[in-house]
């Protein structure tokens, strides 16, 4: 498989000139007056997915070289490599298959003869491990003495379970109540504490590696807790899941889920870190949750490049980072039980393209991962749309909204929707005012995302979209988008600080360290 990187094609150059010539000074405005199909032209749908593209400031001689660009760059061998179980991830020599873990099972023996070794082996596991899991979910959802169920875990053995538990609440069992604690703050699981029982709690420790300190001194103060408050049923009680089943064991936790190192951690909602998912939703949404996905993994894998959305997301993508400049992208969730999906991305996104070397490790000459940061609207109109439409940096926004309420209150959602509308509008219209204040310039670019209903199969179906489109734009950059070596400093940092804390030693830090863990003693 042969990657270049997005800047060393021919394609780059043209790019340059289409900004320079027509890019910079694109009016959105005057593109829809010109052309009567835009919108037709610049919209696209996918699995569960419609999106609206014709808000973005490109024309169709942009769009085309930056289709060219993609191809020029190698990006369907790396996505096929990907889907084929290759070391991707060769910072840590891994697989990156994330994808397997929404793929049906062989219908016949010639299937696997056919496939990748890799896949051949570990899709059978998937399988049997998904089937434990859900038989254990389903379990859990009969037994009435349990009724609180507490995920600790943190990064994406937090954010992509607590994100889906909350955007389904609309099929969340009722009876239980579902708990997420990720911080190392006290503040967060003392309080939690204080509101359930022993008897009735169930805690499922999500940890890939089983290593993560908040996790581990979470986990730890969870099971102090039980056995000091008369908990003694620690197999009914604890059920840990996680690549290292023989940490979770030596820790003393005998119910286990495993998975694999092929599973990044901000991928790996969809494999025994979702069980809190699995319990809260019940074994048939968490498969159609799956099912989402997988459309959506079919739908990248085989569409063309013009009609492939993760592709044409992540172009735009480049295209704003790279020639506009633009540094951020607002996300948008006009639907209030997304609430975690911001947060969700960020990670995703930052933590996968957040990287200023490439594939060989020589420091990149352009941007790559954007800032992203949203809140539900309407809310966020009431807190920081003043700048979009009217401060001085432009910042492309994701708007994500669902044709179908799931609630019966009249008037809200034809009020939600207009709102969805009249800000995507309002940005690219603006509005003409000689005496400054008033005036919005416009010509602010938006993407708009469409779901019918928001339910186990979309949701899925959005994710793995955002997932993909996140690799296309990490492989168009020459990047590797699987590691996370930029957490791993100031853990270290952190462990060395913390006795120092005590003893006051400030032998050999810094003076502004120094002057803090001072202040922090006296
Ligand atoms: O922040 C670094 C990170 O490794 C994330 O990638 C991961 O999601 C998180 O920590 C939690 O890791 P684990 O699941 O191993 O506890």
């Amino acid at each position: 498989m042969t990657r270049m990187r997005c800047d060393h094609t021919p394609a780059w150059g043209l790019l340059q000139t289409a900004f320079n010539t027509t890019g910079r000074a694109f009016d959105l405005r005057s593109a829809f007056a010109a052309d009567a199909g835009r919108f037709d032209a610049f919209s696209q749908s996918a699995p569960h997915v419609f999106a609206d593209l014709s808000k973005n400031l490109i024309d169709v001689a942009t769009q085309q070289l930056l289709f060219d660009l993609a191809r020029q760059s190698g990006v369907q061998a790396h996505r096929d490599a990907m889907f084929a179980g290759e070391a991707i991830n060769h910072t840590e020599q891994r697989a990156v298959l994330h994808s397997l873990l929404r793929k049906p099972p062989f219908a016949h023996a010639e299937q696997a003869q056919a496939a990748p070794e890799i896949i051949a082996n570990e899709l059978p596991k998937v399988h049997a491990t998904l089937s434990a899991m859900l038989a254990y979910a389903q379990a859990v959802r009969a037994d009435a003495g349990i009724t609180d169920v507490v995920n600790i875990g943190i990064g994406g053995s937090d954010l992509g379970p607590q994100m889906a538990v909350l955007a389904l609440e609309g099929f969340v069992l009722e009876g239980k109540r579902f708990h997420f604690v990720s911080n190392v703050d006290g503040h967060e699981l003392a309080a939690l504490l204080k509101r359930i029982k022993p008897e009735s709690t169930l805690f499922l420790i999500a940890s890939k590696t089983f290593t993560t300190i908040e996790t581990m001194t979470n986990a730890q103060s969870a099971k102090a807790w039980f056995e000091s408050s008369g908990g003694t049923d620690i197999a009914r009680h604890f059920c840990a899941l996680t690549t290292n089943v023989p940490a979770a064991n030596a820790f003393g936790i005998t119910t286990t889920f495993g998975f694999w190192d092929w599973v990044g951690g901000r991928y790996s909602v969809w494999s025994a870190i979702g069980l809190v998912l699995a319990i809260a939703i019940g074994p048939d949404g968490f498969r159609e949750f799956l099912g989402g996905a997988h459309a959506m993994d079919e739908h990248f894998r085989t569409a063309p490049l013009e009609s492939n959305l993760p592709v044409r997301l992540a172009l735009l993508d480049l295209w704003y980072r790279n020639f506009h400049g633009f540094t951020s992208r607002s996300i948008a969730p006009y639907h209030s039980a997304l609430r975690r999906y911001p947060a969700y991305l960020q990670q995703l996104e930052m933590e996968s393209n957040g990287k200023r070397v490439d594939a060989q490790g020589q420091a990149l000459p352009y941007g790559t991962s954007p800032v992203l940061w949203g809140e539900p609207g309407t809310n966020a109109q009431h807190a920081y749309f003043q700048m979009l439409h009217q401060g001085t940096d432009v910042i492309p926004v994701e708007f994500v909204a669902v044709k179908k309420a799931r609630h019966d209150l009249p008037g809200h959602h034809p009020m939600l929707l207009a709102n969805a509308l009249a800000q995507a509008q309002a940005l690219m219209v603006g509005k003409a005012d000689t005496g400054g204040h008033k005036n919005f310039p416009g010509n602010r670019p938006s993407t708009f995302l469409l779901l019918d209903d928001l339910t186990p199969a979309s949701l899925g179906a959005l994710i793995a979209l955002q997932e993909h489109r996140v690799f296309v734009s990490g492989s168009l950059w020459g990047i590797n988008s699987f590691d996370q070596w930029g957490v791993e400093l100031g853990k270290v940092l952190a462990k060395d600080i913390e006795p120092r804390l005590a003893s006051g030693d400030a032998t050999g830090l810094d003076g502004s360290t120094a002057g803090l863990l001072a202040r922090l003693r006296t």
